[in-house]
């Protein structure tokens, strides 16, 4: 295989394509380039086209950077020569995420919106105002408010024009599910899970890290498969905490980023909420209040989006959450873990990647008591227990 992609190669690229586009959309006006924000995922740059502040953003393959810059799209040639179809490619991600970024604006889903796409490259209009991580570690109380508003906004994914578009032009890379799937079945993800951390920890610390992963994966590749997933929905795909803005204020409406659209069981944006909050408390637990405060609010929040179903429906969507919590947790986890040491990082993922070991104990406790088979409440408790543990210092 040739050299493995560098990012500073990939980088360069991505911005010339950012420039190339901003020139064929708006041959007139001046792109200047401003911050780039650190991501596993994309390509993404706060820019300015004349006197408007957008995001940029390119993708390369539609592959996480991890993934390209670890070789699974081959070396730095080859991963060249396939982005210039890619990037011409309709149905390349971004062109997706565009397209559904006008489908839930027609439909009064409130979106930063999409002012242009060419060459594979995404614009978006800045969004000002706090994410809801700011939020929550600003005013813990209002966890469950917060959250609550999140799933409320999003009311207008079920409606006919957005489903339409769904079904034509899905983005299920964000499935939390498929992600795991994807890393770690069979032999391939054996030898992903053994290696796990060894540019990004001490040997000690990865060798248990390692270990403990491998029990935990197990555990969630049996326990995914029963029982099977009731109906599908319309899901917003990758509902973290950072996608949701407040621009004007936390108790007004509130503004959604990033996309990924597609149909998926009806737990997923909620068990991705839990998950990435969780994580948030994890490694930067709020200065001035107990860990408790957010926890509790977690809680409330599921309990409010479970009280409509009945008995063993609602231990099963507890279930279904728990398992897809635990997955989402381990995917993140591990692609921090096997980020190169060139590859910039954002804010809180290195304070993620020194939590490992006290997440390694919360994925471990929670998955036993998910395979032994315990009552769904007793462990939505547990688990929620072993997050405050984690989260303490
Ligand atoms: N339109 C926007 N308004 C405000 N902030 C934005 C906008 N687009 C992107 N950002 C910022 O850039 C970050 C990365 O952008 P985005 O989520 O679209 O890319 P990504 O590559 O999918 O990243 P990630 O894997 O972190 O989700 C966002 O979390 C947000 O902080
Ligand atoms: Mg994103």
């Amino acid at each position: 295989m040739t050299a493995l992609p560098l990012p500073a190669d990939l980088f360069a690229l991505s911005t010339g394509r950012i420039h190339r586009a901003a020139a064929d959309l708006w041959p007139g006006e001046r792109l200047t380039l401003g911050d780039h924000v650190p991501s596993v995922t994309g390509y993404v740059h706060r820019a300015r086209i004349g006197a408007r502040d957008v995001f940029a953003k390119d993708s390369i393959l539609g592959l996480s950077l991890v993934s390209v810059l670890r070789g699974l799209a081959g070396g730095g040639d080859t991963v060249r020569a396939a982005q210039a179809a890619y990037a011409a490619s309709p149905a390349s991600l971004l062109a997706r995420e565009a397209a559904q970024l006008r489908a839930l604006h027609t439909a009064g889903v409130h979106v930063g919106r999409c002012v242009g796409y060419a060459r594979g490259v995404l614009f978006t209009e800045s969004v000002t105002g706090p994410t809801l991580a700011d939020l929550i570690a600003k005013d813990p109380a209002r966890t469950c408010a917060l959250m609550t508003a999140a799933v409320t906004g999003l009311a207008g994914l079920q409606r006919p024009p957005v489903a339409a578009l769904v079904d034509a032009a899905p983005i299920p890379e964000r499935s939390i599910d498929g992600t795991f799937r994807r890393k770690f079945n069979g032999v391939s993800g054996r030898l992903y899970v053994e290696r796990l951390g060894v540019d990004r920890l001490d040997e000690r610390t990865r060798r248990g890290v390692a270990a403990v992963v491998g029990v935990v994966v197990a555990r969630l590749l049996k326990l995914r498969l029963t029982p099977a997933t009731g109906p599908t929905v319309i899901v917003y795909g990758d509902l973290k905490p950072e996608h949701v803005l407040f621009p004007d204020g936390p108790t007004e409406a509130p503004v959604f980023i990033d996309p990924g659209l597609a149909r998926g069981p009806a737990h997923h944006d909620a068990a991705k909420l839990v998950s990435r909050t969780v994580l948030a408390l994890v490694a930067a637990p709020p200065p001035d209040a107990p860990v408790s405060t957010v926890a509790d609010g977690i809680a409330a929040f599921v309990a409010a989006q479970t009280r409509v179903l009945r008995s063993p429906l609602r231990g099963l969507w507890l279930r279904r959450l728990l398992v897809t919590w635990l997955m989402d947790t381990v995917n993140i986890l591990s692609t921090y873990l096997t980020a190169p040491a060139g590859l910039p990082l954002p804010e809180h993922a290195q304070a993620v990647i020194d939590r490992a070991g006290a997440l390694c104990t919360l994925l471990d406790a929670v998955s036993a008591q998910l395979a032994a088979g315990t009552d769904p409440d007793a462990a939505w408790r547990l688990a929620l227990n072993a997050a405050m543990r984690a989260a303490a210092r």
